[in-house]
């Protein structure tokens, strides 16, 4: 285990990734942002400044790591107005966790407004020194993170509900209909290795169904949680979901297309549009020639199975857990906002959990207009979607936990033996035919408010979320939050905060 200090400075910057110039939000200059990479164990301190200057796309910031549990630092899951005040314009925090019990692939953007949209944005890595399936891959580094995300010619808020984007960008490059033919992003493999491939969906809207021509992958990972091997040829990712697979470098020398088509919208593969290149060494330097083969076993949700697998908390069967919830969300056609059990979620102006550590408790003290549900400590937590209201799919992430999808978008049946585990959901819709009632579950074993929400950010922006206070009295400052709370909680002076 060792100690990594990273610095993120957060800015505004014209980019042109797919040859299209426009204003964006920079880490460190780039977009996607530089890879945090870790081994299993480390302790984390990134500091972010925010030198943001545009205040079309904000000003102030938030980063939130998507995935990381945060077991006991709360307080560090980078939630605007759920665990911090934003951090404003010419301020730094400091992001000081540890990553003990997790290895896989995550990703980090801001959790203020619409801002990863415009660029913030990058993936994490921890690496397992002791991964069981080391002896399945050659190559796991850098090389092989694929980021896959929509790239617009506007701002965030500029993008309409209906409104597609130019392009999808493989590694934040790519190219647009009629646009110049900017170079592509190249994964570079030697015949006869094996490689890790890491893919993050970074999207704020689409999912993204990814494949690679005349290549089969083998997934063993979803989320951050090692999966029994799954051999599939196409892969269906949801906004925020990430998976590691196999990748054999088992074909002729060649360029070969790696294929990232939007999901829910129109748009034509046509060569160099929405992909990228994997390129034999020894191959030359130049495009791949056209060569799809039929994909005839996509990744199906109800056939990944947990590595090590314990069975689903709570009794294994229904009515097996401690506390059912049932989350209703419905979409006004007319104005577009989104009901959670009849309340649209707007971010409360002093956060969650300043509230909880100053003594509110219960539900209705922590936000009478219903956002914040409490959980008590301990418990089995059912948690039931329903999509009867819902014409699209979206992709549900709870923060500070991994949990059991006991039912699947797509599907009826119930499994309560070995389901996947993950971090983000596809909750489905309803067809007009049938509706998704997608299932989780998860144990209330890390105290703090954590958000539940849609991660397509336009939906989030407009209701689809809400809190859970879980274990408000066992919700423990992190240390030395106290100074960067004064600095940044316009209200911190007049809140009693006790230990
Ligand atoms: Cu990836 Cu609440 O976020
Ligand atoms: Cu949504």
């Amino acid at each position: 285990a060792a100690v990594k200090n990273t610095g993120l400075v957060v800015s505004n910057a014209y980019v042109a990734p797919d040859g299209f110039n426009r204003s964006a939000i920079v880490v460190n200059g780039t977009t996607p942002g530089p890879i945090i990479a870790a081994n299993k164990g480390d302790h984390l301190n990134i500091n972010v400044t925010d030198l943001l200057s545009i205040e079309s796309m904000n000003k102030s910031t938030s980063i939130h790591w998507h995935g990381l549990f945060q077991h006991h630092t709360n307080a560090m899951d980078g939630t605007a107005f759920v665990t911090q005040c934003p951090i404003v314009s010419g301020k730094s925090f400091l992001y000081s966790f540890d990553v003990d019990k997790q290895a896989g692939t995550f990703w980090y953007h801001s959790h203020f407004n619409l801002q990863y949209c415009d660029g913030l944005r990058g993936p994490i890595v921890i690496y397992d020194p002791n991964d069981p399936y080391k002896y399945m891959y050659d190559v796991d580094d850098a090389s092989t993170v694929i980021t896959l995300l929509d790239w617009y010619h506007v701002i965030a808020y500029d993008v309409g509900a209906a409104d597609n984007p130019a392009g999808i960008l493989i590694n934040g490059l790519g190219r647009y209909p009629g646009g110049p033919n900017v170079t592509l992003s190249v994964t570079t493999v030697e015949q006869g290795k094996r490689y890790r491939i890491r893919l993050i969906n970074m999207a704020c809207k689409p999912h993204i169904l990814f494949s690679i021509d005349q290549h089969n992958f083998t997934v063993i990972e979803a989320d951050g949680q090692a999966m029994l091997p799954l051999p599939v040829d196409e892969i269906t990712i949801y906004v925020g979901q990430r998976y590691s697979f196999i990748l054999e470098a088992n074909q002729p020398v060649d360029n070969y297309w790696i294929r990232a088509m939007p999901g829910s919208y129109a748009s034509n593969f046509t060569d160099g549009l929405n992909s990228a290149i994997l390129r034999y060494v020894g191959a030359p330097d130049t495009e791949p020639s056209n060569k799809t083969w039929p994909l005839t076993n996509p990744l199906v949700e109800t056939n990944l199975h947990p590595y090590s697998n314990s069975g689903v908390p709570g009794l294994p069967y229904p009515g097996g857990a401690d506390v059912s919830i049932d989350l209703v969300s419905i979409m006004d056609n007319t104005t577009l906002l989104f009901y959670m059990n009849g309340v649209i979620y707007r971010p409360p102006s002093t956060p969650v959990l300043l509230q909880v550590l100053s003594g509110a408790v219960s539900a209705s003290q922590l936000a009478p207009q219903g956002l914040v549900y409490t959980l008590p400590p301990n418990q089995v937590i059912e948690l039931s979607i329903p999509t009867e209201y819902l014409t699209n799919p979206h992709p549900f992430h709870l923060h500070g936990h991994a949990f059991h999808v006991v039912r699947s978008a797509n599907s009826t049946v119930y499994n309560y033996v070995n389901p996947v585990i993950r971090d983000t959901v596809n909750i489905g819709f309803n067809t007009g035919v049938t509706s998704d009632n997608v299932t989780i579950r998860f144990v209330t074993d890390n105290a703090g408010p954590w958000f539940l929400h849609c991660h397509i950010d336009w939906h989030l922006q407009r209701g689809m979320a809400i809190v859970f206070a879980e274990n408000p009295n066992g919700t423990a400052k992190a240390d030395a939050v106290d100074s960067a709370w004064e600095d940044l909680c316009p209200t911190y002076n007049s809140l009693s905060i006790t230990e």
